[in-house]
């Protein structure tokens, strides 16, 4: 059989014969990617779909549906999904190898097979394979049925025949369209697959989760128009060697993408964490320089978490900065505020900034507790355990308001915070909290109030 290779992108799909190091279809760099095609072809069936018309609709004509949603059972899973599974949607599931895809997707099923049926289609583990992991998570049921299957042809046309409940295909690479001429896993083959199936989701109104595995950039293997084609992607983080899970929405037509899930990984599966403040703020450590405990809104939840900077001299004549959790250009500019505004110094020493336990930072409300605790460990004063840090700095060293304060301090407070150090400009009266509210308004005065 002869053989071809063709250029494909991963941000837009498009195909070239040639490579050329920026796609001449969307204008990236970097993104064309050899992929082999065997050159016999077969003609390409187009499916039936009943969800599109060629005459278009007045809106108040579309018959009102109720927004039915299948609840996981698992508070933090139907949370991150905006308040559970809605009918006909598709969702990508991704995150790195051995992060607990499959397990939260196999431990979901426990509540909703009591009463529905679950298909669990898998190209990657053997029926017997998922039974012992459904086993030690307790997910044995009537109503899960497993098929090892990768043709999505037989895929579709089995979701069609048993209507099932919801669908899991475990995974989109392993997945393969005859007409589709390269190899599994490859982007042409990744789209159409997951173009099938988003049709039959939305023809059938049967939910889809399709695991998507990472590549090593951390971007899902797979073009970005992947991204585009679901209706959610759900992003499933966390440390390799910590048991703290994130389940994160990247993406969801069905709710908000603030939304986070705390799990714990144990040997009976991802237990939820109720409170995840806690669970960052095990461990940390009394009467040192540097620590800071901030509280940052994840959605509608907030989340009281740990900061830790280390700043030691430097014998090299470039330092060293480094972020983990936090936007290293973020950090750049507090310390570039810290030096012009307050006098510090970093230039000879080198500058290590943490958020514990694996969570991401991305709000500015957290500018302010990276400040005083860079500058903690600078002249090596102690930030009082008992002591919460809030608000945005501006570069003018001004303390800038933030949203959600009381929910941030009511927060801090029933996790025994006493004092909480806010800007003056926010509201910080009339609170329904006993805990001791101080407010600045540019960052000298925090100094000398901390
Ligand atoms: N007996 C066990 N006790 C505790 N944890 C376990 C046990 N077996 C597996 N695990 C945990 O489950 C993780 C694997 O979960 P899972 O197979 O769901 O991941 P995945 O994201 O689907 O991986 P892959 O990318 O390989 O499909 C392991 O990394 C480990 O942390
Ligand atoms: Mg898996």
């Amino acid at each position: 059989m002869k053989t071809k290779t063709v250029y494909v992108c991963t941000e837009c799909g498009a195909v070239t014969p040639k490579w050329s190091g920026k796609c001449t279809s969307c204008g990236e760099w970097n993104t064309l990617q050899e992929e082999i095609q065997t050159a016999e072809k077969k003609a390409v069936k187009s499916p039936k779909v009943s969800v599109f018309s060629t005459q278009p609709i007045h809106i108040s004509q579309i018959p009102q549906e109720e927004e039915n949603r299948i609840l996981t059972g698992i508070a933090e899973f139907d949370r991150v999904l905006g308040g559970g599974i809605v009918q006909g949607s598709l969702v990508l599931v991704s995150g790195e190898p051995g992060i607990g895809k499959s397990t939260i997707l196999l431990q979901i099923c426990e509540q909703i097979c009591r009463n529905r049926t679950v298909l669990y289609v898998s190209g990657e583990e053997s029926p017997r394979q998922i039974k012992m992991r459904a086993e030690r998570l307790g997910v044995i049921s009537e109503n899960l049925l497993i098929l090892p299957q990768t043709d999505i042809h037989e895929i579709t046309a089995r979701i069609e025949t048993e209507s099932p409940d919801m669908v899991i295909i475990d995974s989109i690479q392993t997945m393969e369209k005859a007409e589709v001429t390269s190899s599994p896993g490859s982007i042409t083959q990744v789209k159409e697959c997951t173009s099938d199936l988003m049709r039959t989701a939305k023809t059938t109104g049967c939910p889809i989760f399709i695991v998507g595995h990472v590549n090593k950039e951390g971007s899902i293997a797979g073009p970005k128009v992947l991204e585009h084609m679901v209706d959610a992607v759900l992003y499933f983080e966390g440390e390799r060697f910590l048991d703290c899970r994130i389940l994160r929405a990247v993406k969801n037509r069905f709710g908000s993408t603030n939304e986070i899930g705390v799990f714990e990984m144990t040997s009976k599966g991802l237990v939820e964490v109720d409170n995840p403040s806690k669970l960052f703020l095990q461990g940390k450590p009394e009467n040192v320089s540097g620590i800071a405990t901030v509280g940052v809104m994840e959605g509608s939840r907030p989340i009281i978490a740990e900061i830790q900077a280390l700043v030691t001299q430097t014998p090299f004549p470039s330092p060293r900065r480094i972020a983990s959790g936090f936007d290293y250009n973020r950090l750049n500019l507090i310390i570039a505020v810290l030096e012009k505004r307050c006098g510090f110094f970093f230039g000879n020493s080198d500058t290590y900034l943490n958020i514990i336990g694996g969570l991401r930072i991305s709000e500015p409300a957290a500018d302010l507790a990276v400040a005083t605790a860079l500058a903690s460990s600078l002249k090596d004063f102690i930030i009082p355990s008992d002591t919460i840090l809030l608000g945005e700095i501006g570069l003018a060293g001004e303390v800038r308001t933030i949203s959600g304060l009381e929910k941030r301090v009511l927060e801090a407070e029933k996790l025994g915070y006493t004092r909480c150090i806010v800007p003056k400009k926010n509201k910080i009266t009339g609170f329904d909290s006993q805990a001791e509210i101080i407010g600045v308004s540019n960052l000298r005065e925090v100094f000398s109030k901390i």
